[in-house]
């Protein structure tokens, strides 16, 4: 039987009302103040019902992990226990992070053996939307389920916990009963193609849960795509959606978005505002398949009390909560470092030279190292960097897409400034991001300040891509 997504639509059609909560920080604090997160297998079903349990690797036996719910300013101390068989580390994505708190093994510290613990101590300077996912050999332990959200509140926050919702939205490849796919796990195949796609997509990590929204009441519904490498694609408008924030950073206004379907690559993440309307019945529908397939459903509720169930004109903007704003250092673009990242290799496209360790590849090197993607001809980290600068230079990065394939770039410690990009209208108005999407054949210009000292990676979050050569990092000096 070969597995698609309508297949599993039909035998999966029930919904089962799930109250969203997670679970939450304090719950699960040691009397030294640490969040103790344990990474570990777990089993948990990720189709439907009547499916077979999955083989996972987990935080705290779950997928996702526990939410971590902070403020603005607050400091953030996680004591990572390792009981999973391979060494490990947890990245904070999109926090601006002290380096040594950024969780790259190999770069920012030593990965974690199997039965050792790691403290992570930081302060997050940011509101928003964020996550935190394990950083060695990603493109497995990602794939297996080692991710949460990490969510961080404004000084002053209108959404209660009611009217802010988390969905964490993942891509999985499962097998004809319906379990998570081990035996997949690094396929050259997808490390040189458009990396491990699924078939199957959970929200939370479950299948087409159903929620529950209270009829003219605003909600900040904040997205985050953990998939290894699918780009999804959302029918927004369908939800009468606005837009809040991109990648944890506020819009300057809610903002309706002026093209459909909206995309979300790996890692990225949208904050949605949604106002429920009365007797209308929500989905949040998914199309990159060619058709629609409703990942979410919300039944909507009318609240019994007269005031609600005839609503005051305007009540709902006088409930309107504030949108988030951080202070981002500013690039100075007249007196920029100006460098170029050139992308090439992957399937179908201009392979070039690819140098690996020092070496050039040639033959069957490419098999036998997986490496089969380049950064200005260099796969992987080289021992120097790709470039050093000063604290608080500007940075303006080129990239120049040479594949044949989309890609999602992410950049370490720091959030940028969309400037300008070729043959798309997606991210008009120059937003802050921290994972930029970027098309065969495109380029993209990019702004950020140098304001963090440390080294710090710059990779494509398609975890196998990164895997297969497309990471590479810089330092910035003290
Ligand atoms: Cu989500 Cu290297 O990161
Ligand atoms: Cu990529």
């Amino acid at each position: 039987m070969s597995i698609n997504r309508r297949t599993f639509l039909k035998s999966s059609a029930g919904s089962l009302g799930i109250a969203l909560l997670p679970a939450s920080f304090k719950a699960s604090v040691a009397s030294d103040g640490f969040l103790e997160i344990i990474a570990g297998p777990s089993q948990q079903k990720l189709y439907s019902e009547d499916a077979p349990q999955s083989d996972l690797w987990s935080y705290n036996d779950s997928t996702p992990g526990p939410e971590i719910r902070v403020k603005r300013g607050d400091r953030v101390k996680v004591r990572l226990v390792n009981k999973l068989e391979e060494a490990t580390s947890i990245h904070w994505h999109g926090i601006r992070i002290a380096n040594d708190m950024d969780g790259v093994s190999g770069l920012t510290q030593k990965a974690v053996e199997p039965g050792a613990t790691f403290e992570y101590d930081f302060i997050v300077p940011d509101a928003g939307t964020y996550w935190y996912h394990a950083h060695n050999r990603s493109w497995n332990q990602v794939s297996r389920g080692l991710y949460g959200a990490l969510i961080v509140e404004g000084d002053t926050t209108d959404f209660d916990t009611e009217h802010d919702r988390t969905l964490i939205l993942d891509d999985w490849r499962l097998d004809e009963t319906g379990k998570f796919d081990t035996a997949s796990l690094g396929s050259l195949m997808d490390w040189s193609h458009g990396g491990r796609l699924g078939n199957w997509l959970t929200v939370n990590g479950q299948s087409q849960p159903n929620y529950t929204l209270n009829a003219n009441e605003p909600y900040r519904l904040r997205l985050i795509n953990t998939s290894n490498a699918r780009v999804l694609e959302l029918d927004t408008k369908q939800l009468g959606a606005k837009i809040l924030a991109y990648d944890g950073q506020g819009l300057p206004t809610a903002t309706e978005l002026s093209y459909q379907p909206l995309l979300l690559g790996s890692a990225q993440r949208v904050d949605l505002l949604v106002v429920p309307k009365p007797g209308i019945p929500m989905q949040l529908d998914e199309v990159s398949g060619g058709q629609a397939f409703s990942i979410a459903s919300f039944e909507i509720l009318e609240k019994s009390d007269s005031t609600s169930a005839n609503p005051a004109p305007g009540k709902s903007e006088l409930a309107m909560p504030a949108l988030i704003s951080n202070e981002l250092p500013e690039p100075d673009l007249e007196n920029a470092r100006v460098f170029t990242l050139d992308m090439t290799g992957g399937a179908m496209g201009q392979t070039g030279d690819i140098t690996y360790k020092g070496k050039k590849l040639e033959g069957m090197d490419f098999r036998d190292t997986g490496q089969v993607w380049a950064f200005n001809g260099i796969a992987n980290l080289a021992d120097a960097p790709f470039f050093s600068v000063q604290r608080n230079d500007t940075i303006v990065l080129n990239t120049v897409n040479n594949t044949a394939f989309l890609h999602a770039m992410h950049i370490h410690g720091h959030h940028f400034r969309i400037l300008e990009r070729s043959g798309s209208d997606v991210d008009e108005g120059q937003p802050w991001r921290d994972t930029f999407l970027i098309g065969p054949e495109q380029t993209t210009k990019i702004a950020f300040v140098a304001d963090n000292p440390g080294k710090w990676l710059l990779h494509c979050h398609m975890l196998e891509h990164a895997a297969a050569g497309m990471n590479t990092w810089f330092e910035i000096s003290a």
